[in-house]
């Protein structure tokens, strides 16, 4: 069962709900999810397959946080497992556009056990009801490396559709990464069983 939990919603006040499902609850990004945070976009794995290059200060943390309170193109959430409330990793949107009625998704898992639970499907359902269903966007698209097979499947399975491929968009490792843009658009989710 998937739930908004806030009553209102108004995106240049930055009033985010809380999303809440069997497995996960959504909550805004706050300061005391910034010190695991830190802690996860450093992580190798995360960083390459995030396609961060280089390593985050303390100081770059807070003016990152800090961007997210005052843009309301940024909206972040911390995932929280649903029974002990542990945050297990982070997703947003950037780029939201009211106008043009799209944003690009963004998902991490920074804590490893959680990985291959359903947290992660579960938290891009919920994403994806606020997207379509909240803020009644047309569409929602996301960057992702050729090789990262986990986020591609996901992706693929919730009904995200390639677009293209930027040919060596970054350079990862010193070596060239080609990234795939997906995307999904209203009238291919299904607003009944909010889950493609
Ligand atoms: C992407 C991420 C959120 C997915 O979460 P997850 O819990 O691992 O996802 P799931 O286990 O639900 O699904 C992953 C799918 O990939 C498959 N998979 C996992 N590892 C794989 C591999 N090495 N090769 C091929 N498929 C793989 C799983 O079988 C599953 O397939 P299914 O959808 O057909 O069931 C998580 O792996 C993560 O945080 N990765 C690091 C950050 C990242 O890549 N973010 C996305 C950037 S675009």
């Amino acid at each position: 069962m998937l739930c908004l939990l806030a009553g209102t919603y108004e995106v240049n006040a930055k009033v985010q709900p809380e999303l809440a499902g069997g497995k996960v609850r959504l909550v805004p990004l706050s300061d005391e999810h910034l010190a695991k945070s830190l802690e996860w976009v450093n992580d190798p794995y995360i960083m390459s397959t995030v396609l961060r290059v280089t390593p985050v200060t303390w100081e770059d943390q807070r003016r990152w946080y800090a961007a997210i309170l005052s843009d309301p193109a940024k909206m972040v959430y911390a995932i929280l497992r649903a029974g002990d409330g542990i945050h297990i990793g982070n997703t947003g949107l950037y780029h939201l556009d009211l106008t043009h009625r799209r944003a690009e998704f963004w998902i991490y898992l920074g804590d490893q056990d959680s990985r291959g639970t359903g947290a992660a499907s579960e938290t891009l359902t919920l994403m994806k009801a606020l997207a379509f269903e909240h803020l009644g966007l047309t569409k929602l698209y996301l960057h992702v490396g050729l090789d990262n097979m986990p986020a591609r499947c996901l992706y693929t399975r919730h009904g995200f559709k390639k677009e293209g491929v930027l040919r060596h968009h970054y350079i990862i490792d010193s070596k060239p990464v080609d990234i795939v843009v997906m995307s999904q658009l209203e009238n291919e989710y299904d607003h009944e069983s909010h889950t493609t």
